[in-house]
């Protein structure tokens, strides 16, 4: 069976919500063993045993939060090939795509094989706490449902 992993930092629950609906989708056909996880509470080498990795965070100061930037810093040091990985964020309107465009780039730095990452999702806020503008969270489940077709395409 294969194996999909959701990590995320949040600080007020937004970006934990986005995770868990995209799980949702990975999860949707119950032929991918999903986990989600805190950043805090698991470790590179647990996210780097999955089949798929999607990686979120909110946006602080236009960047993901220091915490998803060294997930990724200590990702990269290891062999990705193969895996299905992607990226998420959530941020104000103006800065839609940025954090997840900086961790795109930072894993791309040093993988440049690896499976290119499915086009992230930016999940836009109303304020910083939320909500969650109306209609962005369908995007989530869809990126989730997205990942888990491409997985069934292959062996
Ligand atoms: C310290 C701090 C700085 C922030 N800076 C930005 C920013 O530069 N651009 C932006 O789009 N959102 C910014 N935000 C708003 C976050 O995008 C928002 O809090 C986040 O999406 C909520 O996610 P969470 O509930 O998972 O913490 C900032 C939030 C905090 C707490």
């Amino acid at each position: 069976m294969r194996s999909a992993v959701v990590v995320y930092d949040s600080w007020y629950g937004c970006t934990r919500a986005v995770a868990e609906e995209i799980a949702r989708g990975l999860s949707a056909d119950g032929k991918v063993a999903t986990v989600v996880a805190h950043i805090k509470d698991t470790t590179p080498e647990q996210v780097r045993d999955h089949d798929v990795i999607v990686i979120g965070s909110p946006n602080h100061f236009g960047a993901p939060t220091p915490r998803a930037r060294a997930l990724v810093q200590r990702l990269r040091g290891f062999d990705l090939r193969g895996k299905r990985i992607a990226f998420f964020d959530t941020c104000f309107a103006r800065d839609r795509g940025k954090a997840l465009a900086s961790l795109e780039a930072q894993l791309r730095e040093r993988n440049p094989m690896v499976t290119p990452p499915y086009l992230g999702l930016s999940v836009v806020v109303e304020g910083t706490r939320g909500p969650i503008v109306a209609g962005e969270m369908s995007h989530a489940r869809e990126l989730g449902s997205s990942i888990r077709s491409s997985l069934a395409l292959t062996v």
